[in-house]
């Protein structure tokens, strides 16, 4: 009994001396004594080495002693739980805090945003279509049958699984999936990307984008066509920029144009840009062909309508003054961050 007692002296010192610090927790005194291999439970062990007359006593001091554990644990965790909030309540939160890094749009981005934007509001809708295409949606409907010549203008890949497939080589394929839904009329706008077998090099690359345009309705005339691209350009590059159509061919239109404004590098007066011609080409258009209209199941007799297609990559590197294709496809931050603001 005497020496239970002197047990117990010593451990109550032992926990009064107790203070929670780097290397020791709270967590670690509740192992310590309370847990199943603990000092408290050994103690009570001794319970049956007190001779019984002694029993009594020793069951109240060693319940006691347990309390005594007990309370200290849980004033260590009460102030354990407060030394937490009182380093919430330290936080300043009117600190500015860390800038997050913010994205920027893609250059070729803001250029279809922009053309798409200004067609918008002339009621064009936007529609996409599939990159890999078959072979009818990218020639045959739109009046290049197998063999044709004018299949050679455009450098295709062909997909290896499927001789009828092939990575779209304009965004012209597209106007027929959407005059084969057989909704009418249309005003639609399809920008995407297309993919040629071309050498890359700072003026050509494999992959770059285009929209496309379609308008298809009763009594649509050439004079639409001019007004709506008249606007257009008015709207892109400035009201001063003068407009010419030369006559040209595309299979899927007749008649068909090439549409030049006045270079707006050098105002028409010549410069590298535009060859010293003063003109920089920027869209191939026309009246949508009667062949196609018939490929979609539209009557030619009853319909009319004209399309256009334009490269975005082009107009992209004059507006910004990038001077190699490849930039656009190398997804270097340090030339993506510099485009942050609209157009
Ligand atoms: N698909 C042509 C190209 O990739 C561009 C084009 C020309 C589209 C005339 C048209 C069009 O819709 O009418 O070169």
């Amino acid at each position: 009994m005497e020496q239970l007692l002197n047990k117990i002296e010593v451990y109550k010192n032992e926990i009064n001396a107790f203070s929670v610090s780097d290397t020791t927790t709270v967590e670690e005194f509740r192992i310590k004594w309370l847990g199943t291999k603990g000092i408290v439970k050994e103690i009570m062990g001794e319970m049956k080495n007190v001779a019984p007359d002694k029993k009594k006593e020793a069951g109240q001091l060693l319940n006691e002693f347990k309390q005594f554990v007990e309370g200290k644990y849980d004033e260590l965790k009460g102030s354990a739980d407060n030394g937490q909030q009182s380093t919430a309540n330290t936080i300043d939160l009117s600190l500015p805090g860390d800038p997050l890094p913010l994205g920027s749009r893609h250059p070729v981005v803001l250029m279809r945003n922009r053309i798409v934007s200004i067609f918008q509001r002339l009621g064009f809708a936007v529609a996409e279509g599939p990159e890999i295409e078959d072979d009818w949606h990218n020639f045959g409907a739109l009046n290049l049958p197998e063999h044709h010549p004018a299949r050679d203008m455009q450098d295709t890949f062909y997909v290896q699984q499927n001789p009828d497939w092939v990575l779209r080589t304009h965004t012209s394929s597209v106007q027929i999936r959407e005059m084969e839904k057989g909704k009418l009329p249309i005003r639609m706008l399809m920008p995407g990307r297309v993919y040629r077998n071309e050498t890359v090099s700072a003026r050509s690359h494999c992959f770059f984008h285009q929209v496309e345009g379609l308008y298809i309705d009763e009594n649509v005339s050439f004079a639409d066509l001019k007004q709506t691209l008249y606007f257009f350009v008015k709207e892109m590059y400035g009201k001063d920029v003068k407009v010419r159509f030369r006559p040209s061919y595309f299979p899927f239109t007749e008649p068909s144009a090439e549409m030049d404004v006045t270079c707006f590098i050098c105002g028409g007066s010549g410069c590298n840009i535009c060859k010293k011609t003063g003109w920089v080409e920027i869209l191939g258009c026309g009246m949508v062909h009667p062949n196609v209209l018939s490929n979609c199941g539209i009557d030619p007799n009853k319909y009319t309508g004209f399309a256009f297609g334009m490269g975005i990559e082009r107009p992209a590197m004059l507006k910004y003054g990038v001077n190699d294709l490849r930039l656009f496809s190398e997804n270097d931050v340090r030339f993506l961050k510099q485009f942050t603001s609209a157009i």
